[in-house]
């Protein structure tokens, strides 16, 4: 295949039907994981076959193709993207655009559990920040909502991160029963260390769905046992996506609330993704999307694979069709581990 000269970038980023920015792509390297998160998987999920998957260079390839088109925000996702080999490389690679000044920033959301030995790596990759799932410090829970995990693996990783210098977010799904007594220690946790620290509601989505349901708790309620203890001052605007944030006086760290079962955050959407095996998905919420992996394998030229998702960023759904009064209907049937989180 001859290599093409590059196409000059459009003028214009992606924008969807409802006048929203596209700025902000998702990328899951892997669907794969060491973990079995209750709330995100099956006992025995069954795995993409290899051949299915994009190959780094598919993945750095078309992840260039949108930063042309505009996105200025990278996330590389899985599954557990440090699972898959040559992950640092690809950022490394893909730093190229943060370098050529066409991109801000190349993020990860990962588990944590393999962060101890690739945090220096990722730091000279180019990466800054990292999103770090735990939803407990208590090693027990901690194993039985990941299924085997060992908590201790996850503290060792958050501690070469910061060794590394990279900035973290904890990520803490609340569940009934599991974590909901213990959010003000994980918040004393992450802020006593410098991090951020989110919590999510539990989402219906893919096979885990019944459960997660029966656990769901609004965050409305977290909020108001917080502030019992504590002062939470609102922080405005949204920073970079769907997440409320709030400072805690008491600590001087922040507290973010992403809430997509209680209230709607379609509207301030800027973001799609891309899944392992290469479909565009432009909803968390739907089973929408289209596949660019036959466009990515058939054609060197990358203006068909401009125009497929330029089309599908036109034909963004509006929002999630999650319905926070009807729980038992359950949301989409694509997990985060197959989407990308
Ligand atoms: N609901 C809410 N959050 C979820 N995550 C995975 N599955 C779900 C779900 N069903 C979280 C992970 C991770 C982030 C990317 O998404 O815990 O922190
Ligand atoms: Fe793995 Fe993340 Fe899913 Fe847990 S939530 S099983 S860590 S992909």
């Amino acid at each position: 295949m001859t290599p093409l000269a590059p196409a000059p970038a459009p003028a214009t980023s992606y924008v969807d039907g409802f006048d929203r920015h596209i700025d902000y792509l998702r990328v899951s390297v892997t669907d794969r994981c060491n973990y079995r998160c209750a709330y995100c998987m099956g006992e025995t999920p069954v795995f993409l076959p290899k051949r299915e998957l994009l190959s780094l260079e598919e993945i750095d390839r078309l992840a260039t193709i949108f930063v042309a088109g505009g996105v200025r925000r990278l996330r590389l996702t899985g599954g557990e993207p440090l699972a898959r080999r040559g992950l640092v490389g690809l950022a490394k690679s893909l730093s190229r655009h943060i370098v050529a000044g066409d991109l801000d920033e190349i993020t990860l959301t990962t588990n944590g559990s393999l962060l101890a030995e690739h945090a220096a790596a990722l730091f000279d990759a180019g990466v800054r920040r990292v999103n770090v799932s735990l939803d407990t410090l208590d090693a027990e829970v901690f194993a039985g909502v990941t299924r085997g995990g060992r908590l201790w693996d996850v503290l060792r990783g958050l501690e070469a991160a910061r060794a590394a210098g990279l900035g973290i977010r904890l990520n803490a799904v609340v569940m009934a029963g599991l974590n909901d007594e213990a959010i003000e220690d994980l918040v004393l946790f992450a802020h006593h260390r410098d991090m951020n620290i989110a919590l999510i509601e539990a989402m219906p989505i893919g096979r885990a769905n019944r459960d997660t349901s029966r656990r769901y708790v609004p965050l409305s309620r977290i909020r108001a046992a917080l502030e019992r203890r504590w002062t939470l001052v609102d922080l405005p605007g949204r920073s970079h996506g769907p997440a409320r944030y709030v400072q805690v006086e008491e600590t001087g760290g922040r507290l973010g609330f992403i809430t997509p079962m209680s209230h709607g955050f379609c509207q301030d959407c800027n973001r799609v993704r891309v899944t392992a095996d290469g479909r565009l998905a432009t909803c968390l919420g739907r089973a929408d999307g289209v596949d660019l992996k036959p466009l990515l394998r058939s054609t060197a030229s990358d203006e068909p694979l401009r125009e497929a998702i330029a089309a599908a960023i036109a034909r963004k759904p509006k929002g999630h069709v999650f319905d926070v009064t009807r729980p038992d209907l359950g949301g989409v049937d694509r997990a985060m581990w197959s989407t990308g989180g």
